[in-house]
């Protein structure tokens, strides 16, 4: 029997008309919660992802405070831009896209971000405060991930989950998350180092797919009834297409439905789901400096 597709869209539409209505409640409170998106310069598909939160932003009832940057920009000028969002009250949340061009540092402009404003979770303080399992804005990706196995309606307790990827946006925090007590899940991490990578899929009933490499995950690779989850956006050459290319996740989707007992597709999985977490987180923020 094929899977059954997980809808990441339908479950994002969901989970934004909770969000907004926390919106409506601060906005009685004369608060509108503010993401404020540093971009620097034009990777289409980072361009393509900042247009998609600001307008999940707008519709949400939230404002956007969008800073396009040149591609040479320096890092003196993008950490202006971070302190001044900084100190910016109307500012709740702030985003810097990655990757940022070479001759900035990611780690300096994180670092430079108010640990109380990093809607993204990825300032030091929160990796360790989620690693402790203290209070944080956790990372948007595997916090989505998350809420579409439980959507998927599979139990991560007992459950033996295979991260295939060790990114520190997706592969590092999920396998964190996972081993969680309330998640509870026996987590095997999967890398570039890691020899006959199938054998540790093919025990998964929980499979991850965040390399980043297009069709990684073969059919083969794919207990019979496993959740995956494909967090992959990668464009790949396709004349057939108007723009020469499509979006293709690191799972061979045709042939992977086949196998596995629920899949995410892409898109419409993973994507609309990073993008609600960081809502989510936004007004989350909003309501802490509100003292909601
Ligand atoms: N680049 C790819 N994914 C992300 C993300 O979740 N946040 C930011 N800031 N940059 C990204």
């Amino acid at each position: 029997m094929p899977a059954s597709i997980i809808d990441g869209k339908q479950l994002a539409e969901d989970l934004r008309k909770d969000i907004a209505a926390r919106v409506q409640a601060l906005a009685k409170r004369g608060v509108t919660p503010g993401l404020a998106v540093i971009l620097v310069g034009d990777d289409p598909a980072s361009v393509s992802y900042v247009t998609a939160k600001e307008k999940a932003c707008a519709e949400a009832g939230m404002r956007s405070f969008e800073r396009r940057l040149p591609g040479d920009a320096s890092e003196a000028t993008v950490l202006d831009l971070v302190k001044a969002f900084n100190d910016d009250p109307a500012v709740h949340g702030i985003l810097v896209q990655l990757p940022l061009p070479k001759q900035v540092s990611e780690r300096r402009v994180i670092e430079a971000i108010r640990p109380d404003k990093d809607v993204d979770g990825f300032t030091p303080e929160n990796v360790g405060r989620m690693l402790l399992g203290e209070r944080c804005f956790l990372p948007c990706t595997p916090h989505g991930v998350l809420k579409l196995i439980e959507r998927a309606g599979m139990s991560t307790k007992g459950a033996h989950a295979v991260v295939v990827g060790r990114s520190n946006i997706v592969g590092k925090p999920l396998a964190n998350l996972l081993i969680r007590k309330e998640y509870n899940a026996t987590v095997t991490v999967c890398h570039t180092g890691t020899k006959d990578m199938a054998a540790h899929t093919r025990r998964a009933d929980i499979l991850i797919a965040c390399a980043g490499t297009p069709g990684l995950i073969t059919a083969d690779m794919v207990k019979p009834g496993a959740c995956v989850i494909d967090v992959g956006v990668n464009r790949v050459d396709d004349p057939s297409k108007p723009k020469g290319w499509r979006l293709a996740g690191d799972v061979d989707f045709r042939a992977v439905s086949e196998v596995a007992g629920s899949i995410t597709p892409v898109p419409g999985g993973v994507g609309p789901m990073t993008i609600t977490m960081l809502l989510y987180n936004t007004v989350e923020s909003a309501e802490r400096a509100a003292g909601a």
